[in-house]
Formats: structure tokens, C-alpha cells, sequence
């Protein structure tokens, strides 16, 4: 018996344990129920009286130096865990990455903030319309080209249902609803049936702007274009109103501006003529006040709308429109110190 506990003495002075689970399988070995100084114990009965004593206390002795030896090696496992990078309390956070703005929205918000400085406030109305608000109401003809399956998606083989093709549907829904003076913006997303590609997409979005009231003119609508084109692309950028048609402006114009890329110069973003087209205007039609209950004889208005990619372009030169909607955080976050 004592040369059995003197085995185990030397034995369990020359622990060692590489990990916590070698550690635990040494403490199984020597120390649990079923362990080998346990086992000593029990056979303790068996010793003869006399050396009882002697025995008793060497087993004692092997027991303490085994929980000792056991103890001292978990404390150093646990020293190690409090130099670890997880619990190091002085160590520096690691840096929080910050979300950023989608560059349509910075855009969209500056053509807000611009126009509200001159009195416009917001509006929107649902992408899902009906056929009056986004045609009937703003006086396109039943066989206009831009209802046909071409350019507008129709909804679930309903044709009076469709996704807005332009934001001026809206447009309709407030001349219906309130009464003049009305000074208002409505931004928001429009679709098309376009294939899709660096210069088309199925869907863009458009700020659109509505000003109603008595004695509006012409040369309101453009100081007011002329006022949004300095503030945007700065104060030496000229515009420049070319006729056009639109069911429901008269006269209708689309504007350009200086192209701010070569200011003016040509270059391949303005095909080299010098501008660049950036929205849609015009006096409102009367007819278009009337079908919305407005009487034409004592108010009249203007109207723009703009593509705010065609803006962002302009700004970023973006040379892909698919960037925008493709959520590629390599473009995203080149816009994280803009607000
Ligand atoms: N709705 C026109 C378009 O989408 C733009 C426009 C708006 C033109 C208001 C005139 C007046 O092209």
C-alpha cells in the first residue's frame, strides 16, 4: 500500500496538461468517485490497525498534493484566458461601420431642399395608378402612343390598372383635391417597359413640381428652373428651354443646361454639343385644370419633372444606371461622407 501511494506521489508531482480537457481527464483520473486515490480509500479498510496511522496520513498527503497540483495548473489555463484579445478591456473597439445614403436619395433630398427654399412642399401618390390619373386626367387621347403595351406595364390583364409611367399622376390626384394656391413637389419611383440596360431601366424615379394659382406665367416657371439649375450645378451653369410637346402642358418645353462636365465645351457626356438635357415643363393645360376641377379661367400654372438619375448622373457620372439599383456596397460606399 505505501509503495502504491509513494508511486502515485511522484507520479502526480510531474503533472502537466497541455489544455483544460487534459487537465479534467487528469483530474477524473486521480480525483473523481472512481478516481485512484479514491480507489486507495476504500482499500484503507483493509490496512492493519497498527499501520493505519502511518498510511492515513502519506494517503492524506497524496490527496492534498494531487488537488493542489490540479488546482495550480486550472489557475494557469485561466491566467492565460485574461491576456486573450476577448476580455482585454484597454483594447481599442474595432471601427463601426457606418451606413450610407443611396445616391439617388442625397440627390433627391437636395432637389427638395432647393425648391422648398422657394416655398414647395411634398406630395406623393401610389406607384400602382389608374388609367385616368397617370393619362385620361392629363389629357392624353385615347390612342396616345404612351399607353401603349410598349412603355406602360399593365396590371393582371387589367388595362385600367397600371404602374404610373410618370410622376406627374400625381399631379392629377392633388389638382383633384385641394384647392389653389398649390406649390408642390412629388418625388417618386415611375416604371417603364424598357429592356434594361447601362443607359434604360424598367424603373427610375422623378421629382415632379406643380405650382397653381392665379397669374402664373411662363417667365415664373422659368426663374424658378433657372433658380433650381444654379443652386444645383452651381452659379455659372446656363439653361436653355427648347420647345416640345406634352398632352398636358401648353407650350411644353424641355430645358437643358450647360453641360457641367466640360461647362460648356463638348465633351462625349454631352455629345459634344455643350448641354445636356434635364427635365420636362410646361404651362398646365386647361384642359388638364378642368378635368380636375380647377377653373382655367382664373388659375393657371406651371409643371416640371426631372429624372433624378439623369441628376445623379450629372453629379456622379454614373456611367451605369444599373449601379443604382444593384445594391453593390463597392459603389454604395463611395457616397458614405455625403449626407
Ligand atoms: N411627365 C413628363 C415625363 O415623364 C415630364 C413632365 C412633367 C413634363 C411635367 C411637363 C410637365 O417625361
Amino acid at each position: 500500500m505505501k509503495n502504491r501511494i509513494n508511486q502515485l506521489l511522484e507520479e502526480v508531482n510531474q503533472l502537466a496538461a497541455a489544455n483544460q480537457d487534459e487537465l479534467e481527464a487528469l483530474r477524473i483520473k486521480y480525483l473523481s468517485k472512481k478516481g485512484q486515490i479514491s480507489e486507495l480509500f476504500n482499500d484503507f479498510r483493509n490496512v492493519a490497525n497498527e499501520d493505519k496511522r502511518d498510511v492515513g496520513q502519506l494517503l492524506n498527503e497524496l490527496k492534498n498534493t494531487a488537488q493542489n497540483k490540479i488546482n495550480e495548473l486550472k489557475d494557469a489555463f485561466s491566467g492565460n484566458e485574461n491576456t486573450d484579445n476577448k476580455t482585454d478591456l484597454t483594447r481599442s473597439a474595432d471601427p463601426i461601420k457606418l451606413g450610407t445614403r443611396h445616391p439617388l436619395s442625397l440627390v433627391k433630398n437636395e432637389i427638395i431642399d432647393i425648391f422648398s427654399r422657394i416655398g414647395f412642399t411634398i406630395a406623393e401618390g401610389p406607384e400602382i395608378e389608374d388609367d385616368w390619373h397617370v393619362f385620361g386626367a392629363l389629357n392624353f387621347s385615347p390612342e396616345h402612343p404612351a399607353r401603349d403595351m410598349q412603355d406602360t406595364f399593365f396590371i393582371e390583364q387589367n388595362p385600367d390598372v397600371v404602374l404610373r409611367t410618370h410622376t406627374s399622376s400625381v399631379q392629377s390626384r392633388v389638382m383633384t383635391n385641394q384647392k389653389p394656391p398649390i406649390r408642390m413637389l412629388f418625388p417618386g419611383r415611375v416604371y417603364r417597359n424598357e429592356a434594361i440596360s447601362y443607359r434604360a431601366h424598367c424603373f427610375f424615379h422623378q421629382v415632379e413640381g406643380l405650382y397653381i394659382d392665379k397669374d402664373v406665367s411662363f417667365a415664373d416657371l422659368k426663374q424658378a428652373l433657372m433658380y433650381f439649375a444654379k443652386e444645383m450645378f452651381g452659379e455659372n451653369t446656363d439653361i436653355r428651354l427648347r420647345p416640345s410637346y406634352f398632352p398636358f402642358t401648353e407650350p411644353s418645353a424641355e430645358m437643358d443646361i450647360s453641360c457641367n462636365i466640360c461647362g460648356g465645351k463638348g465633351c462625349p457626356f454631352c455629345k459634344h454639343t455643350g448641354w445636356v438635357e434635364i427635365l420636362g415643363c410646361g404651362m398646365v393645360d386647361p384642359n388638364v385644370l378642368e378635368n380636375c376641377g380647377i377653373d382655367s379661367k382664373i388659375f393657371s400654372g406651371y409643371a416640371f419633372g426631372m429624372g433624378v438619375e439623369r441628376i445623379a448622373n450629372l453629379k456622379y457620372q454614373v456611367k451605369d444606371l444599373r449601379m443604382f439599383s444593384e445594391n453593390d456596397v463597392r459603389f454604395l460606399q463611395q457616397f458614405e461622407s455625403a449626407y
